[in-house]
């Protein structure tokens, strides 16, 4: 059985009271929930972390990505402009990435635009509110099969 690693970044917990017009008032529970359900159905299995905390992410993508998952979802949130640690981290343990964010961040302030994490990501979705989550586990549902 292939393992999906799900990461969400910084300021992720408040999703539902957080700028309602741009991430829309979904909660964070309520999409782990949908991954949850999804996992089962692709069966796979699931770890789901959220953390505000940019050294927090680096290690659990080092521990979960050198151990158990086979493929990684990230919404990196405002780490996606600015950290080269995730990034790095994301290269170290050579499994594929899955960039998501729940906005059109090339749509957004222009510091929005550059992502340091989309270059080592396999691929990347965004725009689509959950549903860039739900898009984006797919995908690393397809290709954490052809990994290992
Ligand atoms: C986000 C976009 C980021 O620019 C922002 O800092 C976030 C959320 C998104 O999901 O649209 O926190 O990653």
């Amino acid at each position: 059985m292939k393992n999906i690693l799900v990461v969400h970044g910084p300021n992720l917990n408040l999703l539902g009271k957080r700028e309602p017009d741009v991430y829309g008032k979904v909660t964070l529970e309520s999409i782990n929930k949908e991954l949850k359900a999804l996992a089962k159905k692709s069966k796979v299995g699931i770890k789901i972390f959220q953390t505000n905390t940019e050294g927090e992410i680096v290690d659990i993508i080092q521990k979960e990505g050198d151990t158990w998952a086979d493929a990684l979802v990230i919404n990196p949130a405002a780490y996606t402009h600015t950290s080269v640690a995730i990034r790095e981290a994301i290269s170290a343990v050579k499994i594929p990435a899955v960039e998501v964010h729940l906005s059109n961040i090339f749509k957004r302030e222009e510091f929005r635009h550059k992502s340091y994490i989309s270059p080592v990501a396999a691929g990347g979705i965004f725009g689509f509110g959950k549903d860039s989550y739900i898009l984006g586990f797919l995908a690393a549902v397809n290709i954490s099969k052809n990994k290992r």
